[in-house]
């Protein structure tokens, strides 16, 4: 059987390019061994992380890079095809992290990506099996994690979400404001700032192309915050640094800041000491065990149609380096998706 892959064809210099990839036509073995399992893919995830993967080298501890002609990985969502797993049967929808490839052969004790995405059945009765990828998945659990375990959110905090209108940040504006909470979100765009205060319903938004963000975060927040949800590091930390309030937290999920970019780091780390500040990274793969409890909330909130789940969806595996590509460069909403088949 005939199947098509992303590959990487070179390392990107600076912004990514669509010629980085090559989409290359792959023969898929016949015959499968014990536990494996022959999927269908139909929705690929395009996350900010496979950036950090397409250099020659990437950041110390994280993810190991691609080397060129090397398959992406990535989660996806698909339907089995064939099995010799157990507790796997064709037309289950399974969720795994063979992504950008067409048909995937999977084991069924194969791989994770730090913890995310070990193969699984997914229940899709209630929700479509993309959200598995989105707000009952990765981008779900990274913002419930956040706030509640490393932001440790509590009663009448104000928070500050930064990358507010894309998959993590969009999840986690919207739960802190559900909890009752005063939220803060920023965002690249007018047309995202809109799109934080009149469909996502948060306190205050702001656009961080200013001359100055801590001027803008201070109009947002006037007496400071307590919870900065960092997605983007850079000069957005160095913001929340001066603006957090004594014993405040910073849950800090990513720095897509630097992805493509040297960024200057922050210049007033001293803050940190000043006001009994917490400064925690996390990764949500660590956190795989509280999917249940996130799924519990977020998909309440999902029936409710209290949450608003955006997606921008991509099509054609053929499309990924583009949606890679407006992923990036901030020309997507809530959850980017590519969708085949
Ligand atoms: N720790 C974990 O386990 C974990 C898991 C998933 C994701 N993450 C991290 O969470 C963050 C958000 O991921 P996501 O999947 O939700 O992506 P996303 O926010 O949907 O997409 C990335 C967004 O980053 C913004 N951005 C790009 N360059 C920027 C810059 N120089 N300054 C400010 N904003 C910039 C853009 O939106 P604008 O229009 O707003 O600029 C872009 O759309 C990333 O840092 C990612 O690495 C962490």
């Amino acid at each position: 059987m005939q199947s098509r892959e992303l590959k990487l064809a070179r390392h990107p210099r600076g912004k990514v390019r669509s010629d980085d990839f090559a989409l290359e036509v792959v023969t898929v073995p016949e015959e499968l061994g014990p536990g494996d399992i022959l999927v269908r893919n139909s929705w690929l995830s395009i996350d900010p992380s496979v950036r950090m993967r397409l250099g020659p080298t990437g950041p110390a501890g994280y993810l190991p890079p691609f080397r060129i002609g090397d398959t992406l990985a990535g989660l996806a969502v698909g339907e089995v095809i064939r099995s010799r797993a157990n507790g796997f049967e064709p037309g289950d929808t399974v969720l795994h992290i063979n992504g950008f490839r067409d048909f995937a052969v999977i084991r069924e004790d194969g791989d994770t990506l730090a913890g995310a995405g070990g193969v699984t059945k997914l229940d899709t009765s209630e929700h479509p099996p993309q959200s598995y990828l989105g707000a009952l998945g990765s981008s779900g659990l990274t913002a419930y994690v956040g706030l509640q375990c490393i932001g440790e959110l509590t009663g009448g905090d104000v928070v500050w979400i930064s990358s507010a209108a894309g998959a993590v940040g969009s999840l986690a504006a919207q739960i802190a404001r559900l909890r009752g909470h005063y939220v803060v979100g920023s965002t690249g765009s007018a047309e995202k700032v809109r799109f934080l205060s009149e469909e996502l319903g948060l306190d205050a938004a702001f656009d961080y192309h200013t001359p100055d963000l801590a001027d803008a975060l201070a109009g947002a927040a006037p007496d400071g915050i307590d919870l900065y949800f960092d997605n983007v590091g850079g000069t957005h930390l160095q913001a929340a640094l001066y603006h957090l309030r004594r014993g405040g937290r910073v849950a800090m999920a990513g720095a897509v800041a630097s992805y493509e970019t040297e960024v200057t780091g922050p210049n007033n780390l001293f803050q940190i000491v000043a006001k009994n500040l917490t400064v925690k990274g996390f990764r949500a793969g660590a956190y795989d065990h509280l999917l249940g409890d996130m799924r519990a909330e977020v998909g309440s909130y999902l029936r409710d149609g209290r949450l608003v789940a955006a997606e921008t969806v991509f099509d054609g595996l053929e499309s990924a380096p583009d949606a890679i590509i407006a992923m990036l460069g901030g020309r997507t909403v809530g959850k980017t998706l590519c969708r085949l088949g």
